[in-house]
């Protein structure tokens, strides 16, 4: 039997979960006793694990290996039964949650910092998932946080590092550990949900995709459902070998960071369909030929086609959307008569709607679609549910588009980031917009309608969520949301999301940064982002 070590640690500040888990420079976490603190924080703070199996698993990137080794020895120290880990220490945070719920394990750790740059000197992170299979909610990351504040010893086992590659069982000390195929449970899950007949017949009949894994996460689980399971041409997927630097680029599937797919998708002769997904598998960009999505439209447009796809044939329940996210599948709910929820940015917010019954489908504009398959947001789902449709309606991606525009009216959109501005001037930007009262005042051609900082409670739970992000809205429906990003790792990150509502088919056809420039100079006035943060200009616009 190894033997069990008690080390003695002291606290380090700030281990914090952010929007979703808790992130930092690789740097940081390797740094000895850090990464070693916090998961003891999880454990002591998840309730009675005697026995329990618990599912581990991350992106793949820079630093993945060593803390699963790291884990696990520290799971059977603490008494887990059972660890269940993806091979090559390899699972997609979708696929993370879709093993929690089949096989009702005692939730998961996921190490990923999802999007952000992997290596040496870059990000790395962690997040516990709750045995329904979703992020852990506020009251969990918070009691973990005070845990790691306390913290005096942790428990780890001493013995030689497990073969992450070999499948099958291991054993450690009392515990069991089992290297499981990341990929095939999920591309199950895939294929209940989706008619996979219809999209195999759509590409033997020439239909052509490109699907951009970024050196991602997604890579193995694209190639196996795509080309393997739905005959796609070998190629279709790009990027498709998972790197633990991503090949030195963002895993950011938006305009800016996956260029090759943009590029691909441009032209006469591109391909129909396009999509990327990034660091660990949640988020997801579509594009038809020289045709962008917005993910607020994509959410939309997938609510109101969802009948389309076996596993949404009786209808949705309910959808849900981030509040910075466009109010464009407001209007699909209301003509299927279902109800919206507006939450908090974060996936987090959807899983009491999703365990109640209450929504079917959640989006952010932050590339994130899901549904209650899984409690995480799931970018090769939404390339699926996207394939099902369009081999359903046979129609190019921006027929589609226009089509929903022209019938529900057309939320233009887009989010401009300041990316890695000075924190204090972040801060005192957003006490500077809390300072406003605007209601009823006049911003150029428009009245101010609604000024407040969002707060959200729980209708399922009743839990309050406050300073979620600071919203100006204007008389006829257009609006402003600011906030800060809660997963960056190197000072902040504006977000000002910006929206108005189109009804005139004459004039849709318009780009958005044309269409929104009137309140693209209000929104940078109003919280005088050049006097504070010394910028000009967004580093992204999506
Ligand atoms: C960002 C997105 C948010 C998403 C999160 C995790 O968080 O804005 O919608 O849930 O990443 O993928 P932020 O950096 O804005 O806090
Ligand atoms: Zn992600």
């Amino acid at each position: 039997m190894p033997e069990i070590r008690i080390v003695s640690t002291r606290p380090f500040p700030g281990q914090k979960p952010g929007t979703s888990g808790l992130r930092k420079k690789v740097a940081v976490f390797a740094q000895p006793h850090y990464l070693e603190n916090f998961v003891q924080a999880v454990f002591d703070s998840i309730g009675d694990i005697a026995g329990k199996t618990l599912v581990v698993g991350g992106d793949g990137r820079y630093h993945n290996r060593a803390a699963i080794q790291t884990i696990l020895k520290m799971a059977a120290a603490n008494g887990f039964g059972r660890v269940m880990v993806g091979q090559g220490g390899i699972l997609s945070t979708p696929a993370a949650s879709a093993v929690i719920r089949k096989y009702r394990t005692f939730g998961g750790i996921i190490l990923s910092a999802s999007h952000n740059p992997g290596g040496p000197t870059e990000d790395f992170g962690i997040k516990y998932n709750i045995p329904a299979g979703g992020p852990a909610p506020e009251a969990v990351t918070e009691a973990i946080h005070a845990r790691s504040e306390a913290i005096s010893e942790y428990r780890i086992v001493t013995a030689a590092d497990l073969d992450l590659d070999r499948p099958g069982e291991q054993r450690l000390g009392a515990m069991t550990v089992e290297v499981f195929d990341p990929v095939a449970d999920y591309a199950d899950l895939m294929e209940s949900l989706f008619d996979f007949a219809a999209i195999r017949a759509a590409f033997k009949a020439g239909f052509r995709m490109r699907f951009d894994a970024m050196h991602a996460v997604t890579g193995p689980y694209a190639v196996e459902i795509l080309e393997r399971r739905l005959g796609a041409p070998a190629g279709t997927v790009m990027n498709g070998v998972p790197l633990e630097d991503f090949g030195g680029g963002h895993p950011d599937p938006n305009l800016v960071h996956a260029h090759d797919l943009v590029e691909a998708l441009s032209g006469e002769g591109a391909p129909d369909f396009g999509a990327a997904s990034d660091g660990d598998g949640d988020r997801n960009m579509v594009l038809g030929r020289d045709f962008y999505v917005t993910p607020s439209d994509s959410l939309a447009v997938l609510a109101a086609n969802a009948t389309l796809c076996p596993g949404y044939k009786a209808g949705l329940k309910g959808i849900a959307r981030s509040m910075p996210t466009s109010a464009a599948a407001d209007r699909v709910a209301e003509k299927l008569g279902i109800p919206v929820f507006e939450t908090p940015t974060g996936w987090k917010f959807f899983g009491t709607l999703l365990d109640a019954g209450k929504a079917t489908l959640c989006g952010e504009e932050s590339f994130g679609t899901g549904s209650d398959h899984v409690r995480e947001k799931d970018g090769l789902w939404a390339v699926l549910m996207w394939l099902n449709v369009l081999a359903a309606r046979k129609q190019s991606v921006a027929d589609i588009v226009t089509a929903h525009w022209r019938e529900f009216g057309r939320n233009i959109y887009s989010r401009h980031d300041y990316e890695g501005i000075d924190a204090k001037a972040a801060d005192g930007l957003m006490e500077h917009l809390r300072g406003l009262d605007l209601k009823g005042k006049r911003l150029g051609a428009y009245g101010v309608a609604v000024n407040d900082d969002f707060a959200y409670t729980d209708p399922v739970d009743g839990s309050v969520s406050r300073k979620q992000g600071i919203r100006v809205v204007f008389d006829d429906g257009s609006r402003i949301v600011y906030r800060l990003s809660g997963t960056g790792t190197e000072g902040a990150t504006l977000r000002v999301y910006i929206e108005r509502f189109e009804p005139d088919p004459a004039r849709q056809d318009i780009d958005p940064q044309a269409a929104l420039a009137d309140l693209i100079v209000i929104a940078r006035d109003l919280a005088e982002i050049e006097a504070r943060t010394g910028r000009t200009e967004p580093t992204v616009i999506t």
